[in-house]
Parts: C-alpha cells; structure tokens; sequence
C-alpha cells in the first residue's frame, strides 16, 4: 500500500460500498445487509450480499468478495491505485503525488505507454491505408467489399505496409523502446533485426470497453494464409476478456446483443446499422466474455456461420450464455455463408427479419438433431432432457416439453417425468459443489487445509477483539507461514493470511473494519481470500469457539514446531522444540 492507510480508510470511509456498487447491481436489502445477482458470475437468485456496516461484499455462489475498491478494480479492469485514485476523485479528497512507490509508478507508466503505442501504431496503419500511395491495393480490397468511409473511420481500420520494419521504425523514432513494443505485440525480432509483427494486411484494431487500442487483428489482402494475424495476449490484452467492437456495441439501444464469428461480420452489420453486434476475437466464446456482454445486455443472439464448425460453436455458447444469466436465441444464417455476405445479397431489412425469426435454444437443438432415424431419436432426446432441464420457468419448461414429446412422438408425460429427474440430479449437492469449484477456478475451499484453518482463526480474532490477548498469547503471527506452497503457481508466493495476522497482532484489541482487512491485499485472489475470513461463519457458543480455537492453534503451531525440528542441529534445540509439542496436546483456550 503506497498511500498512507489513515488517507485510504478516510477514501474508503467516502465512498460508501452500496451506492456505488448499486451503480452496477440493483440491491435489496435484507435484514442487515443487501443482496443482489452477483455481477461476477451468473445467476438467477440473489447470492451476492453487501454489509454496510463492514463495507464489504461477498458471493455465496462464486466467492468473489472484497471492499469498494476491490468491487471497482474487477468491474471496471483497474488496478488498486486507479480505483483508489478514481473514489477519491468522486470523494474530492486530493492525493499527493507522491505517495506511489517506485515500482507501482514505473508499472502505471509503462501500461500508459503501451497504450499509446497502440494508439500510435492504429494511427499509423490508418494513415497508410487512407494517405499513401501504398495503400492502395488495400483501399481497393476494401471498396470491393463495400467498406463506407464513415464505418472505415469509426472502426479504425488501417493497412499494415509491406515494407516490414515500417512500423517499427516510425515508433521506435518516436521514441519507443524495442522492448516495449516486443511486449507490446507489434514487433519482432532481436536486437540484430527488427520486423513488424504485420506487414501488408488489412488492419482492424480491437479496443478494450472504454475505447483504448489493446490489439490488432490483420487480415490479408484476398487470400493467402493465414487469413488473420492476431495480437497474442499482452499486458493490455487478454483474448478470452475482449470482445471486437463492444466499445461501440456497448452504446447500442437494443437489448439483444447479436453475437457474430467474424470481424468482417461486425464490421458490416454496424455498417447495415445493427450497432449491437460482436464478436469474440478468434476463440471459442468464454465465460469472461459472457459476463462482459450481462454487463450491457440482457439477450443475446448467437449468429453462427450455417456450416458444422458454425453450429457447434453456437451449441458450446448456449450454456455459457445462460450460465452468466443472460437470454439466447440463435439465428442459423441461411443460403449464404455468413452475416456479411448475407446482407451484401439481402440487405439489412432482410437480416432484421431474420432476426425476428431467431431461434430459442431448445428449437435450435431440434432443428440441427436428427430425428429420422431411430438412433438419432435416441440420441436427440437425451439431448433434449439436457436441454429443456435447463429452463428454470416452470410453466416454460412446461410448455417446451410438450412441444418437444410432440415432435419427437413420445408422450408429454414420460418425457416430463424423466426431464424432472434430471432436474433432481442436476440440483444435488454434489453437482452444485462441483460447479462453484469450477466457477471458483479449481480447489474447494472447504475441509481442514492450510488456508482454512488460517481462515477460520482469523475470523475468529477479527470478529472477536477481546481474544486476541488470549489467542496471541499462544500463537503469533509468525506462526502463519511467510508464502503459500508452490503449488500450480510456479513461484512461492506471498501468504496474505500472515500480512492479515500481523496487522490484527499490531491492532491489539481495536475493532478493524473487514473493509480496511482487505485492503492489506493487492492481489484479486488475495482479497478474496481476506472477505471470506470476514465472512467466516464461526460456532455461536463459547465452549465450541474455545475448541476451534485450540484446534486451529494446534495445527499452526505444530506446523512451525516441525519445521523447527527438520531444522534443528542441536541436542538442547531438539529437547525444547519437542517439549513444547508436549505443550501443545494439553493446550487449553479461555476465552
Ligand atoms: P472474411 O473472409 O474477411 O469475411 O472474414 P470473416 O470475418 O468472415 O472470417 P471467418 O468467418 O473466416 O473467420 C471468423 C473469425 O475467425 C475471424 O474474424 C478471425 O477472428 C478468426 N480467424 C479466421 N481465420 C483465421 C486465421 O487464419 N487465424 C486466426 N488466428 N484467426 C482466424
Ligand atoms: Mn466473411
């Protein structure tokens, strides 16, 4: 933390967490916290509740959680210093320059100035294509697609020239360092030879959310392989996060997104004046991508490509879109190939029709199943019962059910009871565990690990102030171990829970905002880690609390205790480390 604490608390102390992060979610209030549908992953029923008085959130369902500026910094892509610096604009509470560490600066910087090399280098391709003699061809290319001047400038796009090095000389005279525009994706090379990472291809640059240049997609000029060139994944970029043309989509007034394969697609039916479309940049649909379009929309219109990789893609995307609440119709582009050449032929009234057409999942499942033979039939109704066990609307399902028995033959009634039993299965505990750990990235949280038992003493001296003295006359901060196990992260890192130890240890028996906990943390998965020790559930009787509270010192100690003994040399070191195992049995808390 590189602003003092007593200035981030009084930020923190402005900015209070249900106002702003009502901005973004409606919230209920129920008894004494509010509650919500969690905006980091989808759902119909409200898990994601918000405490007032401890300024904090929390998701049931997805463990997202953290304070004010944890909430900006996920939903809006900042780093903990933008979202402090962008609270204390709205809070009018002036922050001196000065207080950023060196490291922290030179990282802002160096983003700032990846950014404008972006921005430099779109600029650059723009004026090639437009400008020069030797954008010629690529001008051409585009006339014979029907490329507008208007729509041309709207989306930025530009020609990459043949010479190769051209735009890495021009950065690099502006001043550019090599190294930042290898990082950068726009070049590449050694110190021996620079080239550009595209040359003599049609370029579409893609913008984040708020209209920043993080990428390039480039084409080549009628065929040749491949046919698109993408920035591969940057320090501004992530792929899986972006979606082509949300910048501009995300001001549309249609509630439904229409959700397209191709850049090429985009680029045309805004053109045609369908401002809502998108499409996910040369990777299957992902669910980040899903929350980013619930961001902005509630429906979503998937339009694939009528060949199978199209339909496939679409049968992939369906669930991901529900997953993340929102609404899906598909719509199968027919007779032409894709949405582009479709309304190159049709016309845009023509596409609008079609759209009025689109089609509701369980039709769309139907529509590409096979049901003439008596193994397709089979195999369509399994897939069927998947599908119609989805609609949470009972009296929807309902009526999907019966249409469905009537066109596969069966009678409504078996095909309702077994989509019921499906229902039942898909809603057992174990399938509801599986899933959170699957929305939660891996690993269950629950059990009696390492982090779990460090988590519930935490609570327990958190949200208990008079223990501390009793409790940290056991155990002390030292006791919760500097770095967390190597595990899939490669390096060792930095164990939040001893930080958090330290500063309650440092707190004495003051009472901590589990806001102001939180902020200990920079990392996203660190601040989760610190809400859910606020959000700790700890026994409500005082002989059970004494018991977790021994077991939970018991496990940290001993801990320590064994690494002191695989380290220990001497006859007498050995002697005290094992005496105080001893101890340890009888351990008894009073609290
Ligand atoms: P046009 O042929 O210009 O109309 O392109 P399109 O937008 O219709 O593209 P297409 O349907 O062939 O492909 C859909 C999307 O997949 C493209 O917009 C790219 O994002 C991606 N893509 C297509 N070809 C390639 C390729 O060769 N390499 C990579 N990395 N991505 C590709
Ligand atoms: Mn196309």
């Amino acid at each position: 933390m590189y602003y003092p604490e007593e200035l981030i608390r009084q930020i923190r102390e402005k900015s209070d967490i249900v106002s702003v992060i009502s901005r973004y979610v409606p919230l209920t209030r129920k008894g004494r916290n509010y509650f919500g549908l969690c905006p980091f992953h989808g759902e119909k029923t409200p898990s994601f509740s918000v405490n007032p008085t401890e300024q904090f959130y929390h998701c049931f369902g997805c463990g997202a959680g953290g304070n004010v500026f944890t909430f900006l910094q996920n939903m809006e892509n900042l780093s903990f210093v933008e979202a402090v610096q962008q609270l204390a604009g709205e809070a009018h509470i002036p922050l001196p320059e000065t207080e950023l560490s060196p490291k922290e600066k030179a990282r802002i910087a160096r983003r700032e100035r990846m950014y404008e090399a972006n921005r430099e280098a779109a600029r650059f391709f723009y004026v090639q294509l437009v400008k020069s003699p030797y954008g010629a061809a690529a001008r051409e290319y585009l006339a014979g697609r029907q490329v507008s001047e208007t729509y041309l400038k709207k989306f930025g796009l530009g020609y990459a020239p043949i010479s190769r090095d051209g735009l890495s000389r021009y950065l690099m005279s502006k001043g550019y360092e090599p190294e930042l525009l290898r990082s950068a994706c726009l070049m590449g090379g050694d110190e021996s030879r620079v080239y550009d990472r595209f040359f003599n291809r049609v370029m579409f640059p893609i913008f984040d959310v708020r209209g920043r240049v993080i990428a390039f997609g480039g084409r080549v000029i009628g065929k040749g392989e491949p046919k698109y060139l993408n920035s591969s994944d940057t320090e501004l970029f992530n792929k899986r996060k972006n979606l082509y043309a949300m910048n501009l989509a995300k001001k549309s007034r249609r509630k439904e997104a229409l959700m397209v394969e191709g850049y090429m697609d985009v680029f045309s039916l805004h053109q045609a004046g369908f401002d809502n479309a998108v499409a996910s940049l040369g990777t299957a649909l992902t669910p980040e991508q899903a929350m980013l379009l619930k961001r902005y929309f509630e429906e979503v219109c998937l339009v694939y490509d009528s060949d199978t990789a199209g339909t496939n893609a679409a049968r992939r995307a369906i669930p991901i879109l529900e997953e993340a609440g929102l609404s899906v119709r598909v719509l199968r582009v027919p007779g032409a190939k894709d949405p582009d050449e479709f309304i190159k032929a049709n016309g845009a009234q023509a596409f609008e029709e079609l759209i009025g057409k689109a089609m509701d999942p369980v039709d769309f499942e139907l529509a590409i199943s096979d049901t003439k033979t008596l193994t397709g039939q089979i195999e369509t109704m399994k897939k069927m019962r998947e599908r119609l066990m989805r609609i949470s609307d009972d009296s929807e399902r309902e009526l999907h059910i019966k249409d469905v028995a009537a066109r596969l033959g069966i009678s409504p009634q078996t095909l309702a009871r077994q989509v019921e039993e499906e229902r039942r299965n898909f809603g057992t505990e174990e399938y509801r565990k599986a899933r959170q750990t699957m929305i939660r990235g891996g690993k269950d949280r629950s059990g009696d690990g390492p982090e779990q038992t460090q988590t519930q003493l935490l609570a327990l001296l958190l949200q208990y102030p008079n223990s501390r003295g009793v409790i940290f006359a056991q155990v002390s901060p030292a006791d919760f171990p500097q770095n967390m196990p190597a595990g899939e992260e490669k390096e060792p890192r930095e164990n939040i829970f001893h930080r958090a130890a330290q500063y309650i240890f440092d707190k004495r028996q003051e009472r901590i905002v589990a806001a102001d906990l939180i902020n200990l943390a920079e990392d996203e998965k660190d601040q989760r880690r610190l809400a859910g020790v606020a959000t700790q559930e700890l026994p409500k009787t005082k002989e059970e609390l004494e018991k977790l509270a021994v077991e939970t010192i018991r496990r940290l100690r001993q801990a320590t205790l064994d690494e002191q003994l695989r380290r220990a040399s001497q006859a007498e070191e050995l002697q005290r480390v094992i005496q105080q195992k001893k101890q340890l049995e009888s351990l008894e808390i009073h609290l």
